[in-house]
């Protein structure tokens, strides 16, 4: 038996903690985030929120994002500059600088910098040429419903700023959140692809925590789609069938459906309540940045609360340390406390997955992939490159329900049929353009007829 063999025998016996590996392999190629780190140089592929708007006042803000300190500020004309926090004289913090009408002026000698770097003025030596021969290191900002993006990529590859099919949902109120998580952003994501989670932390363990049906185990499915990965996770609630996807998009964002969904009544390819990007801090923190959408038909009963959204809060629980007292967060725990639980960089290589974990498996090999493609110059997946120019991107965050009883034979093979012709239905619909709701629906009467 070989040292490795053994170890795994001992640490199988009862009262064994004594025998378990006290080394901890790290996963860097999957986890990394700085600059010229494979993960890092993949995660600077795409648009990433910086802030809400709303943060940048008339003073500039620090932030540290993908393991860099920078600062954003808005000129007094209201143009935003992102720039490395260590002014290009000294290295002061220019979060002590003060916006001027076009840029921002470091406080320790008044070197003076525009929003894309340009260094404008440098006072204390009114003639020296180290303005014509430097840039202060800036990158390029888009601003959205509330939120500040940057391009933190090789500037000649920057691409346009991807428009999603859920940011122009019709009748919808959109609210900007950010919300920070003392771990590594992959983890947060994994929670998204991991559905099953939902019968268990919000129903079955502590609670309903969005309503009772969602603790009925579903059947499952993992598939890949142009942007990532969906889940299709379909349930029987009494008469009714409810099938709901999910999206993970690369590299690091997520929609999830209507929150409050209780499979009571029927519903028609209902889009999402929130897009979110699971933005990096540094290895080993996430600020979790994204909107909340409102609209009548995700929402019907009207239990989302728009002043309850914002910086460092969002309207449903368990998702920031500060919301709750301890105890509170012991007895109810939500996703904030499980997806943080799992340690600062969850030790993947220690974990025990079994078939509950499916998705996250998939979601990971996913952005490894991309992460050793984007390294050997080969072709990737991010959400930027499925937008046709100028064009919006589809996505497949959907629930529908439909009722049909129970019949003769096995009722999860009715289920998992069901799922599959509604997934078809939502795979081929996302590309539509025009009125999709009414097409959706005679689709999934086509569907249900068919099954009685
Ligand atoms: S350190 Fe910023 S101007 Fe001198
Ligand atoms: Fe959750």
């Amino acid at each position: 038996m070989t040292a490795a063999d053994e170890s795994q025998v001992r640490t199988r016996r009862p009262f064994g903690a004594y025998y378990r590996d006290p080394t901890i392999e790290d996963d860097a190629e999957l986890t990394g985030v700085g600059r010229g780190t494979p993960g890092g140089e993949y995660l600077r592929r795409t648009w990433q929120p910086v802030c809400l708007c709303e943060e940048v006042g008339d003073l500039p803000l620090p932030v540290r994002m993908l393991g860099e300190d920078l600062v954003v500020f808005r000129t007094r004309a209201g143009v935003v500059g992102l720039l490395d926090r260590a002014c290009s004289h000294r290295g002061t913090s220019l979060e002590y600088g003060l916006p001027s009408e076009t840029g921002l002026v470091c406080c320790y000698h008044g070197w003076h910098f525009a929003p894309d770097g340009t260094i404008l003025e440098t006072p204390n030596d009114p003639d020296s040429t180290l303005k014509d021969r430097l840039c202060h290191p800036a990158y390029p900002t888009h601003e959205r419903d509330g939120i500040i993006f940057a391009w933190m990529g090789p500037p000649d590859e920057r691409p346009d700023f991807p428009v999603l099919d859920a940011y122009v949902q019709a009748d919808t109120e959109i609210v900007p959140f950010a919300l920070d998580f003392p771990c590594n952003w992959v983890q947060v994501l994994d929670n998204t692809q991991d559905p099953v989670h939902s019968c268990f932390l919000h129903t079955r363990v502590s609670g309903a925590q969005f309503s009772i049906s969602w603790g009925e185990i579903p059947e499952l499915e993992y598939i890949a789609t142009p942007i990532g990965m969906i889940n299709l996770n379909v349930r029987r609630w009494g008469d009714r069938i409810w099938v709901r996807t999910t999206d993970a998009m690369l590299p690091n964002l997520n929609q999830t459906g209507a929150l409050w969904l209780t499979a009571d009544r029927e519903e028609t390819f209902l889009g999402c309540a929130l897009t979110r990007w699971m933005r990096p801090v540094d290895d080993t923190n996430t600020r979790m940045i994204g909107w909340r959408y409102f609209n009548a038909a995700t929402d019907r009963e009207r239990v989302g609360d728009k002043a309850a959204v914002g910086v460092g809060k969002i309207d449903f629980i368990g998702q920031t340390e500060d919301e709750r007292p301890y105890a509170e967060r012991q007895r109810v725990p939500g996703d904030f406390e499980a997806i943080a639980g799992q340690g600062p960089i969850a030790p993947a290589a220690r974990w025990n997955l079994n078939r509950g974990d499916r998705g996250v498996t998939m979601l990971r090999r996913l952005i490894r992939e991309n992460i050793r493609a984007v390294a050997e110059g080969r072709d990737y997946t991010v959400l930027e490159r499925a937008a046709a120019p100028g064009g919006i991107v589809p996505t497949y965050t959907r629930d529908t329900v439909v009722t049909l009883p129970p019949g003769q034979g096995d009722d999860r093979a009715l289920l998992r049929e069901i799922a599959a012709e509604v997934w078809a239905a939502v795979r081929d619909g996302a590309s539509l353009d025009g009125d999709r709701g009414s097409q959706f629906a005679a689709e999934l009467d086509r569907i249900v007829r068919h099954h009685r």
